[in-house]
């Protein structure tokens, strides 16, 4: 008898049943005796105990279905070891359920606070698995996170949408990308999508370079400017605050966002019209893209195999197209940001695109 539990925490996102998928249809092809139980809206599902048994036909028809059949929450790692309003140890409650169930394994999709949750339960003596899930793509130890490339898809169409209508009135326009911290999505929308201009966490920007490269546009007969700003960037000024200046500062900005401080700015200084687009959260709904139907698939096989082998502690990665068991040790609390000197940063700005700085 094989006995797994599985839950998807933290901000949800396109592929994560066909991971789960993945991870099911290769138990059940392999293993005689399997029971898998599913845990509801993430680690609160561990805590208080509500799960249901799940059979083969939940699993059925659901590689193409985005969100999570299981529900997601947050549940901030800070305050795992906070008891909830109610007085009950969450660590405590997670383990009882898990021992409760006699599980040989917990199969966690998440992010990065995810992840770290799964590490501290892997201290706490637990076999877990964690599979590597955001659209950030923010998780260190994989070169990529399911997710990610559908999200890529749909902001890319927003700024192609985007495009067209910038064009027609001779617009300067700007797309707000989700990604948290990091730039990767807007990286990668902005250069798929033609963004003129691409703001990044990783690399703050100066709005006068901004501003800069928006006249140049325009004296050069080009009537219309794309801007792709991720929803964490930051301005120079701003980057050199402490986390807490930083934080009381957005805190009073009337601006809803970064994107609409910028558009003020650009239209102060060059007095044309800036329209800001934010596709939010349709970024990380939808079907997942066949890329991540593969991606998931993969991992999740791969994941069935490290539960069969009883090798557990680890986050299935994929590194140069191979899946890989990393120890999770050695990626949990450290994230992954775009290198403001790496190569597509350098190809970008070759070609002509202003990262502002
Ligand atoms: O981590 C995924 C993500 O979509 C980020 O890109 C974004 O900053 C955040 O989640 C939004 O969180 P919420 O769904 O809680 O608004």
């Amino acid at each position: 008898m094989l006995r797994i539990g599985m839950l998807t925490s933290g901000g949800d996102c396109q592929a994560l049943n066909a991971a789960m998928r993945g991870v099911v249809k290769s138990l059940a092809a392999n293993v005689a005796d399997l029971e898998v139980y599913g845990f509801e809206n993430g680690y609160k599902g561990l805590i208080y105990g509500n799960y249901r048994l799940l059979t083969s036909k939940d699993f059925s028809g659901i590689l193409t279905k985005g969100g999570t059949i299981l529900g997601s929450s947050r549940q901030p790692f800070k305050l795992m070891r906070v008891p909830d309003e109610n007085g009950v140890d969450k660590v405590e409650a997670m383990k009882q359920t898990y021992y409760k169930l006699s599980l040989d394994c917990l199969v966690i999709l998440g992010g990065n606070g995810t992840q770290k949750t799964a590490n501290l339960l892997r201290e706490e003596g637990l076999n877990v698995i964690h599979l590597p899930k955001t659209i950030d793509n923010d998780i260190y130890g994989t070169d990529v996170t399911f997710g990610f490339q559908s999200a890529i898809n749909i902001a890319t169409d927003a700024i192609d949408c985007i495009h067209t209508t910038a064009a027609s009135h001779n617009r300067v326009f700007i797309v707000e990308v989700m990604g948290h911290k990091v730039g990767w999505l807007t990286l990668y929308a902005g250069i798929a999508g033609g963004a003129d201009i691409i703001l990044l966490p990783e690399i703050p920007y100066d709005i006068d370079k901004v501003v800069e490269a928006v006249q140049k546009r325009s004296s050069e007969g080009k009537g219309f400017t794309i801007l792709a700003v991720a929803e964490g960037a930051i301005s120079k000024e701003d980057a050199k605050l402490s986390k807490k200046e930083y934080k009381k500062k957005v805190e009073k900005r009337k601006a809803p966002s970064v994107s609409y401080e910028i558009a003020e700015q650009i239209k102060e200084v060059c007095g044309t019209e800036v329209r800001v687009t934010v596709p939010g959260h349709t970024q990380r709904g939808g079907s997942p893209c066949p890329y991540d139907r593969v991606l998931c698939t993969r991992l999740g096989s791969a994941a069935a195999q490290a539960i069969m082998d009883r090798d557990f502690g680890c986050m299935i990665a994929m590194i140069n197209g191979k899946t890989k068991k990393v120890p999770l040790e050695e990626c949990a609390g450290k994230l992954k940001s775009v290198d403001p000197d790496g190569q597509m940063i350098i190809e970008a700005k070759r070609m002509g695109i202003s990262f502002g700085d």
